[in-house]
C-alpha cells in the first residue's frame, strides 16, 4: 500500500464544482498539488474555480453516469494519481412509503454504478504509476440506515462495499483504497437537514491527511466521529464498562 504526498501530485475529482468537490480541490492546490482534473457535468460551471489557479486546474467534462465520458477522462488523465470519487446526490425517498422506484434507480446510476465504472477505469492508470490512491466517499448513512433517506444509504453501503473489495483486488499493485463516511456537512445536498453541520473543507483536510498518512477509513465531522466509534467500539468492551459500575465485594 502505497502513502502519496500531497506536494507536487496530480488528482482527479468528481463533482468538482461545489460542495466537498470544489473544497477538495482548493485544498489540493492550497497543499501544493501540481495538478488537478477538476471534473463536472458542465465545465461552465468551473469558472470560478479555475480562475483561482488555471496553470493548476485542468477543467474536464465528466457526468459519472457516461461511460464514454468516463474513458474519455481517463486518457486524457493518465498521469494521475490521486482519483477521489465524489460526485453523489440524495434523493431524500424512503424505501417503501416513496411513490416509485425512480428515485431508487437515479441514485444507485451515479452514487454506485459512477464509483463502479470510474475504479474499473482508472485502477489501471494507477497501476502504471506506480499505486496511487482510489478515495471513495461513502456516508455514515452507508454503515446505518436511515429511515427517510433510505434509498440513497442503499447506494452509499454499496459503495462501502466496493471500496473494502476493491482494497484486496488492487492490494497487488499497491493502491492505497480510502473509504470516507461524512454526517453532516453545510453544502447544497443537507440544505434540508436541520442539524449541526460541518464545513466541506473539514472533509477535504481529513481526506488529504488520510492520503499522506495511510488512513483507509476517515470520519471526518462530529456527527461521522460518533457514530463510527459506536459502530467500531465492540459490544464486548461495552460488557466490561458495565461491569466496571457494579458495586465491589465490601462497598
Ligand atoms: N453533505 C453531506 O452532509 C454529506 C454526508 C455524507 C456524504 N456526502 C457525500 O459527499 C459527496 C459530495 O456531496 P456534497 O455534500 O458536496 O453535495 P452537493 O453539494 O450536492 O454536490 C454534489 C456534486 O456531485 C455532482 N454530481 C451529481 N451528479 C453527478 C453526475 N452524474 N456526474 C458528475 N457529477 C455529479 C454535482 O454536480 P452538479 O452541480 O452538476 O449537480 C455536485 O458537484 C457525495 O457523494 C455525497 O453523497 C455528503
Amino acid at each position: 500500500m502505497s502513502t502519496v504526498d500531497i506536494q507536487g501530485v496530480t488528482a482527479l475529482v468528481t463533482g468538482a464544482n461545489r460542495g466537498i468537490g470544489k473544497a477538495l480541490v482548493r485544498e489540493l492546490i492550497d497543499q501544493g498539488a501540481a495538478k488537478v482534473y477538476a471534473t463536472a457535468r458542465s465545465v461552465d460551471k468551473l469558472g470560478d474555480l479555475v480562475a483561482t489557479a488555471s496553470e493548476k486546474i485542468i477543467p474536464l467534462e465528466l457526468d459519472v453516469t457516461n461511460e464514454e465520458q468516463i474513458k474519455a477522462a481517463a486518457e486524457a488523465a493518465g498521469d494521475v494519481l490521486i482519483v477521489i470519487n465524489n460526485a453523489g446526490i440524495a434523493g431524500y425517498s424512503a424505501i417503501i412509503a416513496a411513490q416509485d422506484t425512480s428515485s431508487a434507480r437515479q441514485e444507485m446510476e451515479v452514487n454506485y454504478f459512477g464509483v463502479l465504472h470510474m475504479v474499473r477505469a482508472f485502477a489501471p492508470i494507477l497501476k502504471q504509476n506506480k499505486g496511487g490512491v482510489f478515495v471513495n466517499i461513502s456516508s455514515i448513512g452507508g454503515l446505518v440506515g436511515i429511515p427517510m433517506v433510505g434509498t440513497y444509504c442503499a447506494t452509499k453501503a454499496a459503495v462501502h462495499s466496493l471500496t473494502q473489495s476493491i482494497r484486496g483486488e488492487l492490494a497487488g499493485q499497491e493502491t492505497l483504497v480510502i473509504g470516507v463516511y461524512p454526517g453532516s456537512i453545510d453544502t447544497d445536498m443537507a440544505v434540508g437537514m436541520d442539524m449541526e453541520k460541518e464545513s466541506p473543507y473539514v472533509v477535504a483536510q481529513a481526506i488529504l491527511d488520510a492520503v499522506e498518512n495511510g488512513i483507509e477509513s476517515v470520519y471526518p465531522d462530529k456527527v461521522a466521529d460518533a457514530i463510527g466509534y459506536l459502530i467500531h467500539t465492540p459490544l464486548k468492551k461495552l460488557e466490561l464498562q458495565w461491569a466496571d459500575a457494579l458495586p465491589q465485594a465490601g462497598e
